[in-house]
């Protein structure tokens, strides 16, 4: 079936996809429902894995990253590491409008920015301040207490002894098992009433990450990648699918007449080749507007709406039980 417009969203889009869909239904572009569904994501404090009250990176700074990228043309925009500015996906929007390039970084995009009159401001506020010294000072409830002593003794010891806290603490198995629980991130994708598709991705990225890491989310064929047929992201540990190419290879998938299901699926088994731990979430969508959403995690859910739809209603993500195979 064809369906006129489409929406989908990752588990945490509930807050942003309504709008993002009344924008299809008065005949948006795929773009703008994109860019708007994730500002509001970006805005809300709760969401402690994207825009604004984002987890901090090891040393307390907010590093977001932001990514945009349009079905038709190939267009593609992204900011990555970037402080101070609440909504990275306006701003990744923009580097693929105006800029003559693809991805700006750090200091870089920041200039870019302000030039632009994007505001800079705090984006982090008490909660969020809060729950970074929880962990910093090992009373965060949700962390295995040993995860708290090594991310403790990173943090006093990052400028000095970084070499020697991470061969005695292991610290690459460790940060595989934070980020377990310790990421987030947001994916939109949208079809509109012009056939076009657009996804975009934003997150603070890995929870106590190492200042400047920067995850899959504003890496092309890594955490998105839109053609006019597909379009793909993915939430989870961003090591994974940068190191498989992920949203690449299911767009390709596709493309090579593969059912969009099957294409998705491959993205998950395909973490089989490296046998790593960490969990990859993968959403996409066609430009028929069927979603499919397949995760190595059970439980996960995201969010869809179609043309013929009030609301954007709940969907469980499908499991695959990388274990047993
Ligand atoms: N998938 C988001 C990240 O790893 O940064």
């Amino acid at each position: 079936m064809q369906f006129d417009y489409a929406i989908c969203g990752t588990r945490n889009a509930d807050v942003g996809l309504p709008a993002g869909l009344k924008i299809l239904r008065e005949g948006g572009s795929a773009l703008d429902a994109v860019e708007e569904s994730i500002k509001l994501i970006e805005n809300n404090p709760y969401d402690i894995t994207v825009g604004f009250n984002g987890f901090p990176n090891l040393l307390g700074t907010v590093e977001l990253d932001a990514s945009i990228m349009d079905g038709k043309t190939r267009q593609a925009g992204s900011i990555a590491a970037v402080r101070n500015f609440r909504h990275p996906i306006s701003i990744a929007r923009k580097v693929m409008e105006i800029s003559p390039h693809v991805m700006l970084v750090g200091e870089g995009a920041e200039k870019f920015a302000r030039a632009l009159g994007f505001i800079e401001e705090d984006i982090i506020d008490e909660l969020g301040i809060k729950n970074y010294h929880n962990i910093i000072e090992g009373k965060s409830l949700e962390m295995p207490q040993e995860a708290q002593t090594l991310v403790r003794e990173l943090f006093m010891r990052f400028d000095d002894h970084l070499k020697e806290v991470m061969e005695k603490y292991a610290v690459k198995d460790w940060y595989r098992k934070l980020s377990f629980d310790k990421h987030g991130t947001t994916n939109v994708i949208a079809l509109d009433k012009h056939n076009n598709l657009a996804v975009g991705v934003s997150t603070s990225g890995l929870a106590m990450k190492f200042p400047g890491r920067v995850g899959d989310s504003p890496l092309f064929g890594a955490g998105i990648y839109c053609s006019e047929t597909v379009g793909a992201a993915c939430t989870g540990t961003g090591e994974l699918a940068i190191r498989l190419s992920t949203a690449r290879l299911v767009v390709d998938r596709y493309e090579r007449k593969l059912p969009l299901d099957e294409s998705t699926r491959s993205g998950i088994t395909d973490l089989m080749k490296i046998k790593e731990e960490g969990v990859l979430h993968i959403l996409s969508m066609n430009n028929k507007g069927d979603c499919s959403a397949f995760t190595n995690k059970d439980g996960i859910f995201h969010f869809y709406a179609d043309s013929n739809m009030e609301e954007p209603v709940k969907r469980l993500s499908n499991y695959i039980n990388l274990k047993k195979k």
